[in-house]
Parts: structure tokens; sequence; C-alpha cells
């Protein structure tokens, strides 16, 4: 075991998060990056910082994982689920289960509260759930507020309906209360958390397998597809593929949509 390999080893425990889950090299960047900043000379120096200092180990685990996430991020996919799979899901069920994980800071759960929203789509149809590792993305998905880069798709109607300008030194945007109201979050690790629920009609887990190994990736499509009811969507994201889909009984539909269907 090399000493990188061993630091993953003590990082995981101390972490309690499995990192064998994430692709090798990535990790190992963000590590070196973060150890720059922190003036740490090597692994075995760092592994020992986590275990000590706890504010050290929260930034650690906020400079790991990418939270990077906004409003209508790849808005096609947004017109297709508005048009064609939000319908067809609401004739199956009379309520419908919604989940976005990952959620980072809660922009894509609330993209979908604000859609069901605009289409008139009352709160006792549906539940929306966003779940993410990192508990301080979670308390800003809470808040609501967001800087200019997290809305910039947002379209103008749209805009001016759900978003208040706060006023301040940098531009912070305020989601309205109506909004956020419609979205429960949760602290969970994907990975090596159960998945309690097992009746989603629509899983959204976008930007999460690209970190991911590809033995770790095909693990979590099975723990999603698992949790997923028959007839229902699963949602990735726009630069991600799911090679041999139909082992999971997964169809891809269109753009970034996969249509689970056993027989
Ligand atoms: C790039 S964001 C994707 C957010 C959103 N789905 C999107 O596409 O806009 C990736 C998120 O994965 C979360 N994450 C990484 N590993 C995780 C794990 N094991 N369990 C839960 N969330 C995790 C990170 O905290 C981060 O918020």
């Amino acid at each position: 075991m090399n000493e990188f390999q061993n630091f993953k080893q003590k990082a995981s425990e101390i972490l309690n998060l499995d990192l064998d889950g994430y692709k090798e090299k990535r990790i190992e960047r963000r590590t070196k990056s973060l150890m720059k900043r922190y003036d740490i000379n090597n692994f075995k120096e760092c592994a020992n910082r986590l275990k000590k200092d706890i504010s050290f180990r929260e930034a650690y685990l906020n400079h790991f994982t990418i939270n990077t996430s906004e409003f209508f991020r790849n808005p096609k996919n947004y017109d297709y689920l508005r048009k064609e799979i939000i319908p067809k899901l609401l004739e199956k069920s009379r309520k419908i289960n919604i989940w976005s994980a990952p959620c980072s800071n809660g922009s894509e759960p609330y993209t979908i509260a604000i859609i069901l929203e605009e289409m008139g789509i009352n709160y006792r149809n549906y539940n929306i759930l966003g779940s993410d590792l990192d508990p301080e993305i979670l308390s800003t998905a809470k808040k609501g507020i967001y800087s200019e880069s997290s809305i910039k798709n947002v379209p103008k109607d749209i805009f001016n309906k759900y978003f208040e300008e706060i006023n301040g030194q940098f531009k912070r945007y305020k989601l309205s209360s109506k909004i956020k109201s419609k979205v429960k979050f949760e602290k969970k690790d994907l990975i090596n958390g159960k998945f309690e629920k097992n009746d989603w009609d629509l899983i959204i887990s976008r930007n999460f397998f690209i970190y991911l190994t590809k033995e770790y990736k095909r693990l979590m499509v099975k723990k999603f597809t698992d949790v997923l009811k028959n007839e229902r969507y699963f949602f990735i994201g726009s630069t991600e593929f799911i090679f041999g889909s139909e082992e999971f009984n997964l169809k891809k539909e269109n753009l970034s949509f996969y249509k689970k269907t056993t027989s």
C-alpha cells in the first residue's frame, strides 16, 4: 500500500466515509490542494490533523464534495420533465414521490417544486426529498439564499415570481418560502446509507456518478433502481450515461431520462 492509499484508509475511518467508491486520482488531487492551503507537508500529517481537528475535518469534507449546482441546470431536460414525465407519473399515481440524491444546495429539488407549482399541481399530490452528505450545503439549501451563478438559468417570469433580491455588498437572491416549504431535506451518505423507502416515482441523481469509480457507479445505479417503482423514471446528468442499462431494467427514454421496466 503506498502512502496515499494508507492515508485514504485512515481518512475513511476518521470521516466514516467509504472513500473507495470515489475515483482515486481525484481524491488525491483534492487532498493535495487542501494540504497546500493548510501548509500540511505529507499525508501522515494530514491524517493526524483530520483526527484531531474538527474544523479541518469539516473543511476536508467540504473541499472533497464539489457542490456545484444551479436552478434549471440543462433546461432541455426540465422542459421534457414538465411536458412528458410529470403528466405520465400523475396518470399512474395519485401522489408522486420525487427524490433528488444528491441535492447539493437545493437548486435541483427546488426547480422541480417550481415546475410543479407552475403546472398547478397541488402539494397533496407530491413529495420532494433532497438528500446529501454535506451538512453545510444542506444548511444552505434550507436557507434558500443563492448567488447569481445559481440562478442564471432561471427564466425571467419565474425569477420575478419566486425570487427576491437581498440588499447587500454581494448580490444574493432569496427563494420564496412557498417553494421552500415544498421540499424536505435529509443528511445521508448515499454510498453507505440504507435506502429506507422503496416507492420512488422519480429519482434524480445528476452529477454524482462522475465522481465514482465504475464499480461504485454500477452499485449505486442498482441501489437506486431497486427502490424505483416499475414504469417510473431515473433522471441522470446530461454528460452521464448508463452502460448496460438493461441489467438494471432501465431503458433510455430521451435526453437524460431512463425508464424502469420489469417484465
Ligand atoms: C455536483 S453536486 C450535484 C448536485 C445536483 N445533483 C446537480 O446536478 O446540480 C454533487 C453532490 O454530491 C454530494 N455527495 C458526494 N458524495 C456523496 C455521498 N456519498 N452521499 C451523498 N451525497 C454525496 C456532494 O456533497 C455534492 O453536493
